[in-house]
């Protein structure tokens, strides 16, 4: 590896703990990315603290501000275009992005979703989980496509749905494992290592990917 660390744009709405989990990631100097601009889309996330507190530049940009849909994600786009930003995580950030943006960023798109996918797609993925009484969960970390919650994915945690769980106590396992799969999913695409091929994810490397692959992962 040059030791070149790549730009990556972290996108978010609210609390920002999975923003946190990268944030902490990449204060390890040998990870191979740094976060060079926060944005949300919410002048009020919690998120846009963590990233001032680390000392990462933030930018809000107001959806509401724009009439349509594209003209949100063009300033969007003009915002990571001048952080210079190479890759771009989606973390807890809940607009839809279209079309000509995703192609824009087209395998170096990520997001996080907490359900193993293609399982539970959309909102309210916990309770959902417990609805269908599935006795393993989890998270999973994919290349962003313009379907909601869909494209080939990199990496998944899965964890135990246990006994007496409810909403509150499964989504904090989940969110646990998320902090996990997300810094380790972004390693891989920093360093090159995923290819996208049809809807599916290859590794540069080939075979079984520990870190792909996190179960009932202890935080
Ligand atoms: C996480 O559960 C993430 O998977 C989902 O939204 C939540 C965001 O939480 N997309 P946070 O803002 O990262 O704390």
């Amino acid at each position: 590896m040059s030791g070149r660390r790549i730009p990556v744009a972290v996108l978010i709405s609210g609390r920002g703990s999975n923003l946190q989990a990268l944030i902490d990631a990449c204060a390890d100097p040998a990870f191979p990315a740094e976060i060079v601009r926060v944005v949300s889309n919410d002048p009020g996330a919690a998120g846009l603290d963590r990233a001032a507190t680390a000392g990462i530049a933030t930018e809000t940009i107001e959806h509401r501000q724009f009439a349509r849909r594209e003209a949100f994600d063009e300033a969007l786009n003009a915002a990571l275009e001048t952080a210079g930003a190479e890759i771009v995580c989606l973390a807890g950030f809940m607009r839809i992005l279209g079309p000509a943006f995703v192609a824009r960023w087209a395998g170096r798109l990520l997001n996080i979703h907490p359900s193993l996918l293609p399982a539970f797609p959309g909102l309210h993925t916990h309770a959902q989980a417990l609805a269908a009484g599935v006795k393993l969960h989890g998270c999973t970390v994919h290349m962003v496509r313009p379907g909601l919650d869909d494209g080939p994915i990199i990496g998944q945690a899965a964890v135990p749905v246990l006994p007496g769980d409810d909403e509150t106590t499964l989504a904090a396992r989940v969110l646990a494992a998320e902090h996990r799969l997300y810094p380790r999913c972004l390693r891989l695409v920093a360093e090159g290592r995923v290819t996208v091929a049809g809807d599916r994810v290859t590794l540069a490397g080939g075979g079984a990917e520990p870190d792909t692959q996190l179960i009932n992962p202890k935080s």
